[in-house]
């Protein structure tokens, strides 16, 4: 599917420089002068991409990022080339990643952080995948340095090898059915790996369908166990049961620890009390 889009993209690209300079101009024409630059592209992560889904895209690319050029190669010279391919260069042969100009992700559009804050063009040797300038969890932390940190408190997703990627939750280009960056409600992400958490559930708990796991959860990280937003579970419940019924004596400590009874505190398929799942 995308291949296609991208063959009549290019195709429309490389057609138009054709008529404009009556001779299509394509990578062969920029080695002549730009051979060691082209060859390193060529062979790179994005040019085997690109050859991969089709000859003629990698043969139209220099062109497609840098500017119909036409000009250029009649009188070369750094003014009348497009020195910096930007965004919009990537969004001509990538427009299914269009989403991360939707309002879902408007933090990064609001701060300007485009494809070429976390992707190299292709001319890097990148030792990471997806063209990436740094391996994921890196990339996310150089500008989110205090989410970063959370996951080295004492609680957190780890998973004992490597850092647990920021993609597992949110997604990055602002697509698809985790739709935002930010995840309110975030039942969705959280999904993926907890299904036996997020119901749905006969008797649910209204907390979690309302504001989602992260009314009761820290997701990146808590000083507490089970990345409990309060030290303890009591003081959890409390916020939102002020009323609990009288025979529950809080002085106790038997009662202080509500989910040894109210064992479901996820949803119940059974027990309107939540006494059991
Ligand atoms: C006839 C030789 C020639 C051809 C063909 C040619 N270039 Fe150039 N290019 C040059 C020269 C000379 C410069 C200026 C270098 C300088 O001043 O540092 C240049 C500069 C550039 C720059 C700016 C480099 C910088 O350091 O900022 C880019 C980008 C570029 N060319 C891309 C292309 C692309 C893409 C093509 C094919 C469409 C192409 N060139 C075809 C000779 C050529
Ligand atoms: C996906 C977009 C893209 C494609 C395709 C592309 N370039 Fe570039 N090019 C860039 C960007 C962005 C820069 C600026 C610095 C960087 O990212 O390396 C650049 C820089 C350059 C430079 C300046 C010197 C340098 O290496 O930094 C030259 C010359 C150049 N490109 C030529 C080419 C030629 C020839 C092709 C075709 C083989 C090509 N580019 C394909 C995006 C692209
Ligand atoms: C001339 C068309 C073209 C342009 C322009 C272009 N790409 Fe690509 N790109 C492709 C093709 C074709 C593929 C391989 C098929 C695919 O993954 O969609 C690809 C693959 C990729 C990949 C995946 C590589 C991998 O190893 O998984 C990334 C990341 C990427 N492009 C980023 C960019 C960025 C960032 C820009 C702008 C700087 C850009 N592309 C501009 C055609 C292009
Ligand atoms: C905030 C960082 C960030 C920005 C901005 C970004 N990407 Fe990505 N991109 C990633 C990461 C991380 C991956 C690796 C996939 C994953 O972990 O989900 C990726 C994967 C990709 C892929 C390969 C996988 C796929 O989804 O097909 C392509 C192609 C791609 N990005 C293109 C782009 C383009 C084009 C832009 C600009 C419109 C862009 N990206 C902007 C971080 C980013
Ligand atoms: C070039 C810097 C930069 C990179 C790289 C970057 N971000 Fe951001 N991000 C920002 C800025 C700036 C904001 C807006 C201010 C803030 O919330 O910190 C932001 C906001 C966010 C938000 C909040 C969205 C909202 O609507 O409130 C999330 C989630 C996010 N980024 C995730 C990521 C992930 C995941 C990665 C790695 C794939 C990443 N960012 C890489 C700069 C960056
Ligand atoms: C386990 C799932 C998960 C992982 C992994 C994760 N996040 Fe989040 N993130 C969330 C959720 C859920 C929210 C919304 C929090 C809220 O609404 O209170 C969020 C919110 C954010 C925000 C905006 C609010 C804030 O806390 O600043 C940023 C920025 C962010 N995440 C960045 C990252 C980065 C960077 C990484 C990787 C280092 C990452 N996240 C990993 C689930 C996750
Ligand atoms: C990619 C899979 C994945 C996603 C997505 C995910 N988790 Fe987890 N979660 C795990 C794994 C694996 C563990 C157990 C190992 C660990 O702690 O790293 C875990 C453990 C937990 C624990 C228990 C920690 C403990 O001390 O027992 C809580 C609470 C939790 N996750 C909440 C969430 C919430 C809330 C979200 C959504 C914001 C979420 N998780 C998203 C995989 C995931
Ligand atoms: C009303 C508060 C609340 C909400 C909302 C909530 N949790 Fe929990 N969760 C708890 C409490 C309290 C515990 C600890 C129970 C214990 O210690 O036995 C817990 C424990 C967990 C555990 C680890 C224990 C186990 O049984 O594996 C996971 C994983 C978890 N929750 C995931 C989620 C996910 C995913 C969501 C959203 C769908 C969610 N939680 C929503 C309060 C909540
Ligand atoms: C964010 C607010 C909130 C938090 C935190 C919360 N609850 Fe609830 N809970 C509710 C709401 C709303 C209901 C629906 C009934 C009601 O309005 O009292 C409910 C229902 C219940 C019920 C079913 C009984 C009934 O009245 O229908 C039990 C039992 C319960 N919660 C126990 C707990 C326990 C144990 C905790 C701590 C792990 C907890 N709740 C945390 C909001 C919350
Ligand atoms: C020793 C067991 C036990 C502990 C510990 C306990 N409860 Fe209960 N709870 C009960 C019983 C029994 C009921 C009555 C259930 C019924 O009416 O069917 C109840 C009822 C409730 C109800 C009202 C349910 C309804 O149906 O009206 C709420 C809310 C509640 N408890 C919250 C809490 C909170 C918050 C804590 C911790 C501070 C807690 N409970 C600790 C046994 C316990």
């Amino acid at each position: 599917m995308m291949s296609r889009t991208l063959i009549i993209i290019v195709t429309t690209l490389v057609g138009a420089g054709w008529a404009a300079a009556e001779e299509a101009v394509t990578m062969e024409t920029c080695a002549v002068c730009h051979d060691e630059v082209a060859a390193a592209f060529a062979s790179g992560a994005h040019g085997r991409a690109m050859q991969r889904a089709d000859p003629a895209v990698l043969a139209g690319s220099c062109v497609a990022c840098h500017g119909p050029a036409a000009e250029h190669v009649d009188d070369p010279n750094t003014e009348n080339i497009v020195r910096r391919p930007g965004q919009d260069a990537c969004l001509s042969c990538h427009p299914g990643l269009q989403g991360l100009t939707d309002t879902a992700t408007a933090a990064h559009v609001r701060n300007a952080v485009a494809c070429g804050d976390c992707h190299g063009s292709g001319h890097q040797a990148l030792a990471t995948d997806h063209l990436l300038l740094e391996p994921s969890h890196e990339l996310c932390a150089g500008c989110h340095a205090s989410v970063a940190g959370s996951f080295r408190m004492p609680f957190a997703h780890r998973d004992g090898t490597r850092p647990f990627e920021c993609s597992s939750c949110h997604s990055v280009h602002g697509l698809g059915r985790l739709g935002s960056l930010t995840m309110i409600g975030s039942g969705g992400a959280c999904l993926d790996c907890h299904a036996d958490k997020t119901g749905p559930f006969v008797y649910p708990h209204p907390p979690q369908q309302l504001d989602g796991c992260v009314t009761c959860h820290a997701p990146h990280g808590s000083p507490n166990p089970r990345l409990l937003t309060r030290n303890r579970v009591a003081a959890l419940c409390i916020e939102c049961h002020t009323n609990v019924p009288r025979f529950h004596d809080l002085s106790s400590a038997r009662y202080q620890s509500c989910q040894t009874c109210h064992a479901a505190v996820h949803g119940s398929n059974r027990d309107p009390a939540l006494f059991e799942e």
